[in-house]
C-alpha cells in the first residue's frame, strides 16, 4: 500500500496513538510526554491568537567575539495582553547578533539556565569539532562552557542554535537561534546607498493562551511549521525604506522545517552570496527566492517604488510533499516595507566581480547517501524513521564513514523518500557539482559555482557535492528539518587526521 494511504488510514482511526517515535524506542528521554511535555491535540492550522503587528522592524542587539550567552526561560510580551513563555539567549527569544572578523579569537560561554542540557552549534562555520555543538558535548542545566576558537577566514552570514540529542527541535521551538555575521576582507560593494538587514525567519505556533504550542504527531513527521511567521522574532513588522538604493537583505530560514519561496511583490531579487559568502558575480535578477530550512542567502533589492508606497515581503506556497498536514496554500506575509516620502537617491551600480570561488579538484573518495523514510508496524504501532543510509541516528559514537583531513570527498546524495529533504554537513562547506531529477533525468552540471552548506534535495532527487574537511573530528550530515534529525535522519563522518 502507498504510504499516504496508510497514514490517511491510520489517522482516521478514532484511537490514534502516539507515534512510537523513532527515538522512543532507544532513548526514553525522548518522550515528550515523560519529559512533563504534555501533548494535547494539534491545534488546527492558522489557529494562532495574533499579535499586533506594524511596529518598526528593531535594530539586534549585537555582541562581539567575547562574552557570554545565557540561555534562559523567558516570558516573550508581544502586545495586546499576549505573552509566551519561551526560551532564549540573553532575552526571552532568540539571542543577539553576533558580529565577528575573520581570522578573531571567539570566547564565548554559554551558560545553561535552562531545565535541560543544551549546547550550542556555530551553523555553517569551520570550527573544531570540540567547539561545534556535538550532542555529546552537552551543557547541562545549570551549567555553563566556554566555546573557543578562531573565526575561519570567510565573509558571511552564519547562525547559532543547540543541537542537544534528540531535542533539538523542541529548544528551537521554544525560541532558541541566532544570527552569526562575519565580516572578512573588503566587501566588493559600493560603500554607500546600500541599506544592509539581518533577517531571520522563524514561524512560530501558540495555543490560545499565548504558550508555544507542542509538536504534534504529525509535526514529528512533517516537520512543525507555525502559522505565524516571524522576522527577527517579530511578527509582522515595518521596514521603513529610502527609494532609489539597494537594499541588501542577509537572509536566515532559521524555522524547523518552513520552505520560504520569497517575494516582494513589484521587486526582483539579484543573489550576491549564498550559506557560505559571495558568489562569484552578482546573479540575474529574479521574482521570487527559495530558502530551505538552515539555509542563507544574500540578495540585494532594487529599491524601486515610489516615495509614500508600500510593498509585503511574503513566502509564497511550496509543496514539499508533507505525510499528513495540509501543504502551504497561500502566499504569508513576513514583513511590510515601506518607502519614505523622501525624494529617491541615487543607486550606486555593482561591480562586475564579486570574489573567486576556486571549483574543488577531483575527489580521493566518493561516497553514497541515501536519504529514506519507512514506516512499519511493530507491536501494534505505527513506527516512522527517518534514515541515513538505512540506518537511524542511535548512537553517537559511532562513525558512518572514516575519511581524511584535507581530502576531496564527492558524495552523491539521493532521496529516496517521498517528501523534500534540506541536507546539511557539519564541519565544511561544499559545492554542488550536478543534480538529477530522477534516475530517468540526465544529469545537470550545477554552473552556479558556491559555498553551501545546505542544499535541498526534492524526492527521487539525486545530486553530487564536495567538500574538504580541514579539521579532524566528528562531523555530523543530517536532514535540516529538525523532527527529521531529532528522530534519526543524521549520521557522523568521522575525520582522522
Ligand atoms: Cu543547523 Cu546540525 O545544524
Ligand atoms: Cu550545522
Ligand atoms: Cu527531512
Amino acid at each position: 500500500m502507498h504510504r499516504r494511504t496508510v497514514l490517511t488510514a491510520c489517522l482516521a482511526a478514532p484511537f490514534f496513538p502516539l507515534l512510537a517515535r523513532a527515538q522512543g524506542a532507544v532513548d526514553s528521554t525522548m518522550d515528550h510526554a515523560a519529559m512533563g511535555h504534555a501533548m494535547p491535540a494539534a491545534p488546527a492550522a492558522g489557529a494562532s491568537p495574533r499579535p499586533p503587528g506594524g511596529a518598526p522592524l528593531a535594530a539586534w542587539p549585537t555582541l562581539g567575539a567575547r562574552g557570554e550567552l545565557r540561555a534562559a526561560p523567558g516570558l516573550l510580551h508581544w502586545g495586546g495582553g499576549l505573552n509566551t513563555p519561551s526560551w532564549g539567549y540573553n532575552g526571552a527569544a532568540l539571542g543577539p547578533l553576533l558580529e565577528w572578523r575573520a581570522g578573531e579569537a571567539v570566547d564565548m560561554t554559554l551558560v545553561n539556565a535552562l531545565p535541560e542540557a543544551s549546547n550550542i552549534h556555530w551553523h555553517g562555520l569551520e570550527v573544531p569539532a570540540s567547539e561545534d555543538g556535538h550532542p555529546r558535548d552537552a551543557v547541562e542545566a545549570g551549567q555553563r562552557r566556554a566555546y573557543r576558537f578562531t573565526v575561519p577566514e570567510v565573509d558571511g552570514l552564519f547562525w547559532y542554535h543547540p543541537h542537544p540529542h534528540g531535542r533539538t527541535a523542541f529548544q528551537v521551538a521554544m525560541g532558541l537561534a541566532g544570527p552569526i555575521r562575519v565580516r572578512g576582507g573588503r566587501s566588493p560593494l559600493p560603500a554607500d546607498g546600500i541599506d544592509e538587514r539581518v533577517l531571520m525567519i522563524t514561524d512560530q505556533r501558540l495555543l490560545a493562551d499565548g504558550r508555544i504550542a507542542p509538536h504534534s504527531d504529525a509535526d514529528w513527521m512533517d516537520g512543525r511549521e507555525g502559522d505565524l511567521l516571524l522576522v527577527n522574532g517579530q511578527y509582522q513588522p515595518v521596514l521603513s525604506v529610502r527609494a532609489g538604493g539597494w537594499l541588501r537583505l542577509r537572509l536566515i530560514n532559521a524555522c524547523a522545517a518552513r520552505y520560504l519561496n520569497l517575494s516582494l511583490p513589484g521587486h526582483v531579487w539579484r543573489q550576491i552570496g549564498a550559506d557560505g559568502g559571495w558568489l562569484e558575480q552578482v546573479q540575474a535578477p529574479v521574482k521570487q527566492l527559495l530558502l530551505v530550512p538552515g539555509e542563507r542567502a544574500d540578495v540585494l533589492v532594487a529599491l524601486d517604488g515610489a516615495p509614500g508606497s508600500r510593498a509585503v515581503l511574503q513566502s509564497l506556497p511550496y509543496v514539499r510533499g508533507k505525510m499528513v498536514s495540509a501543504e502551504q496554500s497561500r502566499p504569508e506575509p513576513i514583513l511590510s516595507v515601506h518607502y519614505q516620502r523622501t525624494a529617491a537617491q541615487a543607486r550606486p551600480p555593482l561591480p562586475r566581480r564579486l570574489a573567486d570561488i576556486a571549483p574543488l579538484p577531483a575527489p580521493a573518495v566518493r561516497r553514497e547517501v541515501v536519504l529514506s523514510e519507512t514506516m512499519s508496524m511493530e507491536g501494534g504501532k505505527h513506527q516512522m524513521a527517518f534514515l541515513i543510509n538505512d540506518r537511524r541516528y542511535d548512537d553517537m559514537n559511532r562513525a558512518d564513514f572514516t575519511g581524511k583531513v584535507g581530502e576531496v570527498e564527492e558524495w552523491t546524495v539521493h532521496n529516496r523518500s517521498d517528501m523534500d529533504h534540506p541536507f546539511h554537513l557539519h564541519g565544511a562547506a561544499f559545492q554542488v557539482q550536478w543534480r538529477q531529477a530522477s534516475a530517468q533525468h540526465p544529469r545537470t552540471p550545477e554552473t552556479l559555482r558556491a559555498w553551501r552548506d545546505v542544499v535541498n534535495l526534492k524526492p527521487g532527487e539525486s545530486l553530487a557535492l564536495r567538500f574538504v574537511q580541514r579539521l579532524p573530528g566528528d562531523r555530523l550530515f543530517h536532514c535540516h528539518i529538525l523532527e527529521h534529525e531529532d528522530q534519526g535522519m543524521m549520521a557522523t563522518l568521522r575525520v582522522v587526521g
